[in-house]
């Protein structure tokens, strides 16, 4: 079992435990595993060319220690309970033996289309307990899984496919979302076009939508596991072998995969999980992530089936058939913890507490919220309506390099406060620093967070560029690992994460690197350059707002069909979660004598806030600044 903390004292009491001595902490969480040979030393680290083996020499298998390891004891007990899109379809309860066969299962089929060991494979699928089960077979067979939210464009899945060379593609034909069904299989066909190295695509039949089958290369999944065995022996795995790698954006370039180990991340999500929750053996969990984030992996997947919880998945949307969706189903299959996003607090919120009060939501223990900063008004709406003031609420902060939780109350444990994740977990060493690195001691401070010693689920490279990971992460302040976000430390000591202070935006709980965004806009035949900055958003959190520099030859076109056609292009190369919800043409953008485009000035007139400025002596040309402040924003999304 899970070492748990269960009062205020015993957490502070772990807590120092994990920092005066972390190899001896983090030893006796990993005992409650089933490891095939023990690891020779906990850790061994290096911050500065980044270097992080945690239980060095260990050798296991992370589907042993959901499956084998406890089979006898909860075998019978449901891991998924599947929601579908349409409250009117059968759901699926899977029990943790009949997701044990699927997975086997799975596993062979796997091998049986040459994946091997070290391989990696795309799952780009719908919310289906399919996608579970592929992830799962590919841990099984030590292959490395890299999954795409299915959201994202041809473009974007195809660069992920081919930075981690990848040979093997699970998806589905369609994908049911809400009342439209999505054309996933297309997605994909368009994606291969650029991608010589697959060779293999095996398909799963979700909306029985037309599809085209590439003879030789696609096969129907349901055909791919007929007859297939169920039963598969476990690969064994270094614990610093890879498990999985998970494209994240940054403030530069095209996004980058994460990667993350064997060994530290299952001790990490699943001590995390079973603390931060406080998940009892008849509960029941929900979170409405997608598997596409990390959020998915280690906390629909990983986390909680490592400790035999009942998971629920939901492959639809929050207002589809009607906006009470959440509520009935936390209803239906009484949901004791329940965790979501900021931004679907907000969204529901514009609907009042109608459509909470028509269902019985007693069951409900827990609440959860992760991905953004949660507001202070969110956050007491969620406390008050949908906890009735009984259920405590864990705001999680972390990222997809962290593995697993970082900041977060525990649970009815961690007195609360709205709108700060609290403090951190066992083993999370933080540090705020000024932008000079210089440490900022003690209480009523703000600055960058970073993090001074490593933990078990931390990410250990970005797949096939180890430079770009030390110089993104390990590089502006030395010695220690930087987060990219803002923080305060108020005068409890209580962490409140204040946001981004790099080039990323936070846009309904989804990260988009700024740069990435311009790329797109920049790929529009009519469009000079761009700048893309944030500003804040009522639902969103963060808004997409883009200043755009076009072509004299776009004199000539209808402004709303240019318009309309840059949506498109980022449609196109990213997906419709990064279109902008402003553009404005300006005939130019502010930028320093040696070229640097002055995003701060921007940021400000996004925000609305153009009377503060600041300096703006250095700018080559400052009338620039004039005409976009007074100039008219050519389009505003609905
Ligand atoms: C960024 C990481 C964590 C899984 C989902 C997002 C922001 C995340 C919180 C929170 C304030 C938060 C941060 C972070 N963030 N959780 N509870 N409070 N901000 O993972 O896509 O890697 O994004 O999300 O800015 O850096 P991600």
């Amino acid at each position: 079992m899970i070492p748990k903390i269960n009062t205020l004292s015993g957490y502070l009491y772990e807590y120092q435990k994990s920092v005066t001595n972390p190899e001896a902490f983090w030893e006796n969480i990993a005992q409650s595993f089933y490891w095939r040979k023990k690891w020779d030393k906990v850790l061994e680290w290096d911050f500065v060319n980044l270097d992080v083996k945690w239980f060095v020499n260990g050798k296991l298998n992370i589907t042993e220690n959901i499956f084998e390891k406890n089979l006898f004891i909860f075998g019978d007990k449901p891991a998924i309970v599947w929601e579908p899109n349409n409250p009117s379809e059968p759901g699926v309860t899977l029990t943790y033996r009949q997701l044990y066969e699927k997975v086997c299962q799975f596993a062979n089929v796997l091998v049986q289309n040459g994946v091997k060991k070290g391989d990696r494979v795309c799952i780009y699928m719908p919310m289906v307990p399919e996608a579970a089960v592929a992830m799962l077979a590919c841990a099984r067979i030590g292959a490395v899984h890299s999954v795409v939210f299915a959201g994202f464009s041809a473009n974007s899945l195809a660069d992920r496919i081919n930075d981690a060379e990848v040979r093997v593609v699970l998806t589905s034909d369609g994908n049911f979302r809400g009342p439209k069904s999505i054309p996933v299989k297309a997605v994909v066909d368009e994606a291969l076009e650029s991608c010589p190295l697959v060779d293999r695509v095996i398909v799963l039949k979700r909306t029985s939508m037309a599809v085209t089958m590439k003879p030789g290369r696609d096969v129907w999944w349901h055909d791919a596991v007929r007859g297939v065995p169920a039963d598969n022996k476990a690969t064994e795995m270094d614990a610093e072998d890879n498990l999985f790698v998970l494209y994240t954006s940054g403030s530069t370039g095209k996004p980058k995969g994460v990667v993350h180990t064997t060994g530290g991340y299952m001790v990490y999500t699943a001590y995390t999980f079973a603390n931060v929750f406080q998940y009892d053996s008849d509960d029941v969990y929900f979170c409405t992530a997608d598997v596409g984030w990390v959020t998915g992996h280690s906390y629909i997947v990983y986390g909680p089936l490592l400790n035999g919880a009942t998971v629920v998945m939901f492959e639809g949307v929050p207002n589809y058939p009607g906006v009470d969706r959440f509520w009935d189903i936390i209803e239906k299959h009484k949901v004791t913890h329940f965790y979501t996003a900021p931004t679907a607090l907000r969204s529901l919120m514009g609907y009042g507490t109608e459509p909470i009060e028509r269902h019985d939501l007693r069951s409900l223990k827990v609440l959860g919220s992760v991905g953004e900063p949660i507001n202070e008004e969110a956050w007491q709406w969620y406390y008050t309506h949908v906890g009735k003031g009984n259920c405590p609420i864990v705001d999680t902060w972390w990222q997809t390099e962290t593995g697993g939780i970082m900041v977060s109350p525990i649970a009815g444990v961690t007195p609360t406060k709205p709108a700060y994740a609290t403090l951190p977990l066992p083993g999370v060493q933080l540090m705020i620093v000024d932008n000079e690195g210089n440490e900022l001691k003690g209480n009523n401070v703000e600055g960058n967070l970073c993090i001074k010693f490593p933990w078990p689920g931390m990410l250990r490279t970005t797949y096939g560029d180890h430079q770009r990971c030390i110089n993104t992460y390990f590089a502006t302040y030395k010695g220690l690992y930087f987060t990219g976000d803002g923080v305060k430390r108020d005068a409890d000591g209580y962490y409140r994460i204040l946001g981004r202070v790099d080039d990323v935006i936070n846009v309904s709980g989804h990260r988009l690197g700024t740069a990435e965004v311009e790329n797109a806009i920049n790929s529009h035949p009519l469009v000079l350059e761009s700048a893309v900055v944030g500003f804040p958003h009522d639902v969103k959190g963060q808004g997409i707002y883009a200043y755009v520099v076009l072509d004299a030859a776009s004199k000539t076109h209808d402004p709303e069909k240019i318009k309309d056609s840059l949506l498109a292009a980022v449609t196109k190369v990213i997906g419709p979660i990064a279109k902008p919800d402003k553009i404005q043409v300006v005939s130019g953008l502010p930028k320093t004598r040696s070229g640097k485009i002055m995003r701060r000035i921007l940021r400000k007139i996004a925000e609305g806030d153009a009377t503060s400025l600041g300096d703006t002596s250095t700018l080559l040309d400052p009338g620039v600044v004039q005409e976009i402040i007074g100039g008219a924003l050519v389009r505003v999304k609905a």
